[in-house]
């Protein structure tokens, strides 16, 4: 049984490490991508059938991953040595050695999705260098396989944007990167284009000025909706939700979870085509950086009154998808 908040263990019996994660129905299988901070690795892949049993797959991402550029500009470097750093700047991100002097970058909130045209998957994210938190850049991987070695295709600010905390969603046919920017005052959705390797020039702003990140989106009748948390770092806060007929159009923010979202930030929101439920996962952070390696998980089920408002349905063990 998974208890919410606790740590969950692998079939191997090691501990799971999926933070910020993401959830992709392939084939079989359910898997689960997520940070990993562990070594030189950025993002783990876990996979299961009934989400209870987590077979660990891969390493999908490390600071020695191939790397391929598909795009002039993009930065390729996943670590840099510490001299190339401005030592009057204050760090202020969780600084990681390789073990050989580099400094590695920090990848968070990975998110994978299956390009039906391209058949690849497609991981975006969000990178800083290893330093600081400025860099605000968003990231693109490939695969030829859902938990193969993902090959990096580098970062870059979209459109020249702030971009941090992020995820991917499809609606109506089309796959949206979704980012937050402008010192996390705004989210940003931006369409991808058909490979889903960059973002078009159609972008869409969502509640400026309100301060949102950790945006996990799911559609229900027909709908989209979006919950978001507010920004206090690792600490937990207030999430609140909003929906859209069309990623254009927000109705007005409304509060979901109690004050501090059971001391959780969302992940992604999981729809089970099995019973048609929804699920709420969400990392329980450590209080801080330094705390990182306290994080757990929690699941809830989300369930809607006859408006399709939704609330989250706080329970101490995980609702684990049936
Ligand atoms: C909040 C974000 O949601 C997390 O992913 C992480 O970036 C922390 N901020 C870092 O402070």
């Amino acid at each position: 049984m998974l208890i919410n908040g606790m740590r969950w263990y692998d079939t191997d019996n090691n501990e799971i490490h999926a933070h910020g994660g993401f959830m992709l129905e392939y084939g079989d299988y359910y898997y689960w991508y997520g940070e990993n901070r562990t070594d030189n690795n950025f993002v783990s892949c876990y996979r299961t059938k009934d989400f209870k049993d987590w077979e660990f797959c891969n390493n999908v991402l490390t600071s020695s991953s191939p790397v391929k550029k598909i795009n002039e500009t993009n930065d390729l470097l996943l670590k840099r040595s510490e001299e190339s750093f401005d030592p009057s700047v204050e760090r202020l991100g969780f600084l990681r050695w390789d073990g050989e002097g580099n400094i590695i970058s920090n990848i968070e909130r990975p998110k994978v999705v299956y390009n039906e045209k391209t058949k690849k998957f497609v991981m975006w994210m969000h990178y800083e260098n290893g330093h600081d938190y400025d860099a605000a850049r968003c990231a693109v991987a490939t695969c030829d396989t859902p938990d193969g070695d993902f090959v990096y295709h580098g970062s870059f600010r979209p459109h020249g944007n702030e971009s941090r905390d992020c995820t991917l969603h499809k609606f109506n046919g089309k796959m949206y990167f979704i980012a937050a920017c402008n010192a996390n005052l705004d989210l940003i959705a931006y369409e991808l284009t058909e490979d889903y390797l960059d973002v078009t020039e159609n972008k869409m702003i969502m509640f400026p000025g309100e301060k949102r990140e950790a945006p996990a989106f799911f559609n229900k009748d027909g709908e989209v909706f979006v919950l978001t948390s507010g920004c206090t770092g690792w600490r937990p806060n207030q999430c609140k939700f909003s929906k859209s007929n069309d990623m254009t159009e927000w109705e007005k923010l409304q509060k979901i979870g109690d004050e501090v979202t059971y001391r959780s930030q969302p992940a992604f929101v999981f729809h089970s085509k099995k019973n048609n439920k929804y699920y709420y996962f969400g990392d329980r952070w450590g209080n801080s950086s330094a705390e990182y390696f306290a994080s757990t998980y929690v699941i809830f089920e989300i369930i809607f009154d006859k408006n399709n408002i939704p609330q989250l349905l706080y329970c101490e063990n995980a609702s684990v998808p049936k």
